[in-house]
């Protein structure tokens, strides 16, 4: 496995049970970081635990829609820890149906976790990157956030407002050594797919050039460059890793 260097350095991965945030760990703690994860599946908190088996990973069970749970989570962990690095990567992709068909609740549910939760976490831990003048925030949006996905209007708008987020913050924190990037994969084989028509995935699929799923290693690998310090200019910028769907 290819090592970037992320020495003395503290990572928070949201949605960091599973799929892409324990990869991202996975990764992050071989290039030397102290890793620790949120998440709200405590079941799936101890299997990762069981993966990791590393003195340097640490969870707490934090719902990033909660942004008193968020704040406070925050504040116990800047007490022992400087957190360097955010990569918000819980989310949910909900129901695929039409706009018209859509259940407010679940169209609430989506923008709640992935937009208002990227929100808060970066409300809550930005402040603490300022006063060490150092911090690489990525978040995890989608290349249906740049494209639009029929079937998916709730996915595809609140990834889109990830990448407005993304680009106003990493201007607001351009003076400082904070980096704000965004990276949009298409399809990988985690268990978010299985909230999606089989239907929809193969659509999905078939607009990849590349003619496969994204693998979890080639997501970590753009991720880790983007959350050290060689990427010491790109900031405001989308990320694409999307096997050529999108080229824009
Ligand atoms: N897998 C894909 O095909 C794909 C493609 C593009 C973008 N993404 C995005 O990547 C990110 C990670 O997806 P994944 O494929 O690893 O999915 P996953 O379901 O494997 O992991 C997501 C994790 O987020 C956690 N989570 C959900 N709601 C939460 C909340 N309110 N608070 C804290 N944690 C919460 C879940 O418990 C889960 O462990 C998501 O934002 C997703 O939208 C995934």
């Amino acid at each position: 496995m290819h090592k970037f260097d992320l020495k003395n350095k503290t990572a928070l991965i949201t949605g960091g049970a599973q799929g892409f945030g324990l990869d991202i760990a996975k990764k992050f703690l071989v290039s030397g970081a102290n890793v620790i994860i949120w998440d709200i599946d405590k079941a799936q908190i101890k299997k990762a635990k069981r993966i990791v088996k590393n003195n340097n990973f640490s969870s707490y069970i934090v719902d990033v829609t909660n942004f008193n749970n968020v704040a406070r989570v925050v504040k116990k962990i800047i007490k022992y820890s400087k957190i360097d690095i955010l990569i918000n990567s819980a989310g949910i992709t909900g129901p695929t149906t039409q706009l018209w068909n859509y259940k407010i609740k679940d169209w609430k549910q989506i923008m709640e976790i992935n937009l208002n939760g990227t929100f808060h976490c970066c409300k809550a831990i930005v402040p603490y990157m300022i006063k060490n003048n150092y911090g690489r925030i990525v978040n995890i949006a989608s290349v249906s956030g740049k494209d639009g996905n029929a079937n998916a209007s709730a996915y595809s708008s609140s990834k889109a407002g990830v990448l407005g987020l993304t680009k106003s913050l990493g201007k607001e924190l351009a003076k400082y050594n904070i980096a704000v990037n965004a990276i949009t994969p298409a399809g990988a084989k985690t268990r978010i797919l299985n909230q999606m028509t089989k239907k929809h995935v193969k659509q999905m699929l078939s607009k990849v050039p590349r003619g496969r799923f994204l693998e979890l290693n080639e997501l970590s690998s753009m991720v880790c460059w983007l959350s050290s310090e060689e990427n010491s200019f790109s900031t405001a910028a989308v990320f694409d890793i999307s096997g050529g769907r999108s080229t824009y």
